[in-house]
């Protein structure tokens, strides 16, 4: 059989299936899944060459999971009678976030400029529309390498802001709500206009690993072309006149490049959370030796030349590592009696010599030449 024809199938199986489970069908859904995934595994066997067989494995994933999921929905259906459909959970449920995080902007080491610059594009506008006549940006981009601070960031911002505060993890979008992706974002986007509206209330969407939106895969065969399609049309329409809605859209990436232009065009303002220089590895040390007890000789100058080229989170790791080796001396000598010592320089050169930075150079040259191409205008 060609290779069309059996992606068609496989397409054809995957669309009876995810039709059947919305409409609660689970027993014709999980043998659409079945047939799909076969015909998927035959094309894997067939062409092992194509450059979509991680999209088809992932996909078979899916499928099984999905599958799997739905049997044991059906199991639990069966013991405890059957379910009313509003206990069905709900998109909304999962990523309205009820309870703010326990981020403030002081608790993220330095990013001046990143605070700065959100501090004007959100919390200023939201404060005293009335002094921004030309409007403000919507849609806001935080790139950079992982582990630096974006997604901190952005629960910083929830907590600085009274309103509604929606955290949507892209990748789950895009494979936790088989062929339901599109439908999701444009549910959020709703949700969000009419919080906005009724309540006159600051609405912010926060997507997460926002790269995923454009990712190969979505559950099917073409999916993740509508979810772009659906999220440029809602990126459009919060661009309101009337200057009286706050939308704003924060994604974050570690992977830019992957956006396509008319994506990054929708994103008026980009920024780059970079890794930490000197200073911010100063307070990185600083913040999270706060707690801990450290020895006498401890250097941080010198701490902070061993660190270049590290990530915050990579800093917070060290440190951590290093604050165990005491616990673990502690432990294994005093039997958890008594204090453990301080946590001294060697403690960290030992740490040092065995973790190394999680970023490869050659990598955040990448974002330096995606920001001079990109720059926000
Ligand atoms: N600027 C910072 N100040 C203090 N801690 C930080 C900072 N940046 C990162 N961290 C620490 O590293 C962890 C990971 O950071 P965060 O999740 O914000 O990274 P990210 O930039 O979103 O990475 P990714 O691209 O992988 O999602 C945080 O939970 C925090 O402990
Ligand atoms: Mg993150």
């Amino acid at each position: 059989m060609a290779f069309p024809y059996l992606q068609e199938m496989a397409t054809r199986y995957a669309r009876a299936a995810v039709a059947a489970d919305k409409d609660g069908d689970y027993d014709t859904a999980i043998q659409n899944y079945r047939k799909a995934i076969d015909t998927l595994t035959k094309i894997v066997k067939m062409y092992p060459d194509s450059p979509l067989i991680s999209t088809y494995l992932e996909m078979i994933k899916s499928y099984e999971k999905r599958i799997q999921q739905l049997q044991n929905d059906m199991q639990s259906i069966s013991e405890s009678g059957p379910k009313s459909s509003s206990e069905k959970k709900d998109v909304l449920e999962d990523i309205v976030l009820t309870q703010k995080p326990n981020v403030k902007f002081e608790d993220i080491a330095d990013l001046k400029d990143a605070k700065q610059a959100i501090t004007e594009a959100i919390i200023y506008p939201i404060k005293r529309p009335d002094l921004f006549p030309l409007g403000w940006p919507r849609g806001i981009l935080l790139f950079g390498p992982p582990g630096c601070g974006k997604t901190m960031l952005a629960a910083a911002v929830a907590n600085e802001v009274n309103g509604y505060f929606l955290y949507v993890d892209a990748a789950n979008i895009m494979s936790k709500w088989l062929g339901e992706a599109e439908k999701n974002v444009s549910k959020i986007f709703k949700f969000a206009r009419q919080k906005t509206e009724e309540e006159k209330v600051p609405v912010i969407i926060f997507i997460d690993e926002i790269d995923a939106l454009l990712g190969t895969f979505s559950g099917e065969i073409g999916g993740e072309v509508r979810v772009r399609n659906q999220f440029l049309k809602e990126m459009d329409g919060i661009q309101d006149k009337d200057k009286k809605f706050h939308i704003y859209v924060i994604g974050a990436t570690n992977k830019p490049w992957q956006l396509d232009e008319a994506f990054i065009r929708r994103f008026n303002k980009r920024i780059f959370i970079p890794l930490p220089d000197k200073e911010a590895r100063l307070q990185l040390f600083k913040l999270y030796t706060k707690t801990l007890s450290l020895s006498q000789d401890i250097d941080f100058d010198k701490l902070v030349e061993m660190t270049d080229g590290y990530t915050a989170s990579d800093i917070r790791d060290v440190i951590q590592a290093a604050h165990m080796r005491v616990i673990r001396e502690f432990f294994e000598k005093n039997l958890g009696n008594g204090e453990p010592r301080s946590i001294s320089m060697e403690d960290f050169i030992e740490v040092l010599k065995i973790r190394k930075p999680s970023v490869d150079p050659l990598y955040l040259k990448r974002y330096d030449a995606w920001y001079e191409k990109f720059k926000a205008l």
